[in-house]
């Protein structure tokens, strides 16, 4: 089998690798790739926000399978132009994606079909979004309707705050046309977890649950950031709260989907509160997470090129479940100085090899470059993820920092703490 992989973060880089030791594949092509997944893969300059192109790409190299990273691409349409040129794609239709590029329709979705998540209301209109908050209790939780990278979610603690919340989306345009409707809903406590399941748009195959850190620095503190590291299992995570997970919210999400003619068929990611009530739907994303989907490529033990293409091809019913390694797996990101505001790129890294080398771990490469002198460069926010196996958590998050100060790259840094929560 040939396979199209698409993107070029950690999470791609994650993918290509666990692609590259299937026995079914023969050939990979990245598009556009980094220089870890050059080293799997032959890497071709289409960038993953291209879906015209992209899915030209795959006709012109024939694959058999197509697998989809980022949200970009989905929410573009790439998987409905591969799916008129008869060409298997893992990851769903723009209209099955809204689950991830629309909050409101997401919410509606979760009314439709009885599936627990905070209540909510959605507005256009500032005087109405304002007024509606006067009947809730805070804090509120404010948010753009659409793809916002991150960042168009607002907890705010005061009336005042939930005002200029309000105020930024719908009239200063802060998100443009992502923020021109916004949902404000209760706020859910709890602790988080990120659970991740396949569809083929009609069966629902279970994988496992992480927990990441998306505050950039130590102690949960500064800006919010795409996930500073990761860990699997996560403790709160319980069988118990899986199946429950698996009957209120992902079958019904599938089931919902297909009912209404918007079959989904890729990876569902779940964020999840954990209440003591238990599970609710925080969002769902449309594809893996960054970076979560380091730690379960090293946890979920399968032919991954087989099971994304049984997921892109209707078959998921036939496949094997798929064996869970029980050792925890920690995933530290090592970043740009500077991110997430203005990540500062150009800087030299040096030992990625010597890190790699220790036992249990594998270092994930997401925004780097190799320039004519044949040395590793930062090239964007979020550059490496060094990921660590061990028989418990407190020894893969020491043998992931073991890793980390293996990399002599003083213009990166990462958090001290991933896995804090849980041990
Ligand atoms: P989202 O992009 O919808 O996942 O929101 C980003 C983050 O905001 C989540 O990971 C949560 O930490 C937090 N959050 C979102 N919605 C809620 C909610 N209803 N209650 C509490 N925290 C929330
Ligand atoms: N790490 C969270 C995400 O990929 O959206």
């Amino acid at each position: 089998m040939k396979i199209l992989l698409i993107g070029s973060g950690g999470r791609e880089h994650a993918l290509a690798w666990a692609l590259a030791r299937s026995p079914t594949i023969s050939e990979l092509v990245c598009a556009p790739g980094n220089p870890g997944m050059a080293a799997l893969g032959r890497c071709v300059p289409v960038k993953s926000d291209d879906a015209a192109g992209l899915a030209l790409l795959a006709v012109r190299e024939r694959v058999d399978l197509v697998v989809v990273g980022p949200e970009a691409p989905l929410a573009a349409g790439i998987a409905d132009k591969l799916k008129a040129v008869g060409i298997a794609c893992f990851g769903p239709s723009a209209a099955a994606a809204e689950l991830e590029s629309s909050k409101a329709f997401t919410k509606d979705f979760c009314r439709r079909h009885a599936i627990p998540t905070a209540d909510y209301k959605i507005f256009t209109d500032l005087i109405r979004a304002k007024a509606y908050l006067g009947s809730r209790e805070p804090p509120f939780v404010i948010k753009a309707d659409g793809l916002a990278a991150g960042k168009g979610v607002v907890i705010a603690a005061t009336r005042s705050e939930a005002d200029a919340a309000i105020d930024e989306a719908l009239f200063y345009k802060k998100f443009g046309s992502a923020g021109e409707t916004i949902v404000i809903e209760d706020f859910l406590p709890g602790e988080e977890a990120s659970f991740f399941a396949l569809s083929d748009g009609k069966t629902a195959l279970p994988l496992i649950a992480a927990q990441d850190h998306k505050r950039a620095y130590d102690g949960d503190k500064g800006p919010n950031t795409g996930g500073m590291g990761a860990y699997s299992p996560a403790k709160i995570f319980t069988q118990a709260v899986q199946t429950a997970t698996m009957a209120q919210i992902v079958e019904p999400t599938i089931a919902g989907m297909a009912a209404e003619g918007r079959p989904f068929a890729g990876a569902l990611f779940a964020g999840l509160m954990i209440s003591p009530d238990g599970p609710k739907l925080i969002e769902h994303n449309a594809r893996f997470g960054d970076p979560e989907c380091q730690t379960l490529v090293r946890r979920v033990q399968t032919d991954w090129a087989a099971l994304l293409f049984a997921a892109a091809t209707g078959r998921l019913h036939e496949a094997p479940a798929p064996a869970i390694d029980p050792r925890p797996c920690v995933a530290v990101v090592m970043a740009a100085q500077g991110y997430p505001e203005t990540p500062l790129t150009g800087s030299i890294i040096r030992g990625v090899g010597q890190a790699q080398a220790l036992e249990g771990v594998e270092v994930f490469q997401g925004g780097t470059r190799i320039d004519e002198d044949g040395l590793l460069r930062a090239a964007g926010g979020r550059v490496l993820t060094v990921t660590a196996m061990a028989d418990t958590l407190a020894a893969a998050v020491q043998r992931a920092y073991e890793a980390v100060d293996l990399i002599d790259w003083p213009g990166g840094f990462c958090r001290r703490d991933i896995g804090w929560r849980a041990l």
